[in-house]
């Protein structure tokens, strides 16, 4: 099965942007992930192809038209789950991420300017969803992002490879650290590093062992609201 993502956009060209390289471009080329991007402004319908206006009771900057990304949603042929990428959404994490591969078709709405029209999010049901408590110049790197995190997930991406059990957060905590050839490394100012001596014995249980703690000590240490979920 394909996933498929429609973006509605005014900078279509920014997609698929970096997701056309490395293992989503491979993906993309197979046919494990598609996508459509939209331009809203192509939805406009006066001669200026006027998208905002602006904000009822005043205020700085532009608020993007219920009407005419209405239009844009209304010409695909299968919406399925519709986000709003914004700073006040809701953060993204994995199991969200993890939720949005099992939905065939996204429809992401990528804003500019001030925002768009509230009436337009509750009339179509979007969910707003944040990468981060930082404000972006718009949606479309924040959905590219969102894009990458689901993309890696879905089959056949990322083969052998994957071992969802074991990065960050699959099981709750961040990842043990990763070690490997040369040993020992000897650093530019003539300093030798060596590997930890546990992960050269061969016992993979106390391998698994002090990975499990490297793992609970470095999220205590980094993370501890991980913790207390
Ligand atoms: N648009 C602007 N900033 C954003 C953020 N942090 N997350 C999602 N979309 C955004």
């Amino acid at each position: 099965m394909t996933w498929h993502v429609n973006l509605l956009t005014l900078f279509p060209e920014m997609f698929p942007g970096s997701l056309g390289q490395s293992l989503s471009g491979r993906a993309l080329e197979k046919g494990a992930w598609s996508y459509k991007a939209l331009n809203i402004r192509d939805f406009a319908t006066d001669n200026h192809k006027t998208v905002d206006d602006t904000p009822f009771g005043g205020g700085a900057g532009m608020v993007m038209r219920a009407d005419i990304i209405e239009k844009a949603l209304l010409s695909l042929p299968k919406q399925g789950k519709k986000i709003y990428m914004s700073p006040r959404g809701k953060p993204l994490t994995q199991k969200k991420v993890i939720e949005l591969t099992q939905q065939d078709t996204l429809t992401i709405l990528c804003g500019r300017y001030e925002g768009v029209d509230q009436r337009l999010l509750e009339a179509h049901d979007f969910e707003e969803v944040s990468i981060g408590d930082y404000v972006l110049s718009g949606g479309e790197p924040a959905a590219l992002i969102m894009m990458d995190a689901c993309i890696r997930l879905l089959d056949g991406v990322m083969g052998n490879a994957h071992t969802p059990d074991e990065e960050s957060f699959s099981n709750g905590l961040l990842e043990y650290p990763h070690y490997t050839k040369p040993d020992p490394w000897v650093d530019a100012q003539g300093q030798a590093h060596s590997v930890p001596e546990i992960l050269k014995s061969g016992h993979h249980k106390n391998i698994a062992q002090w990975r499990l703690e490297q793992s609970e000590a470095l999220t205590q240490k980094r993370r501890p609201d991980l913790l207390k979920k």
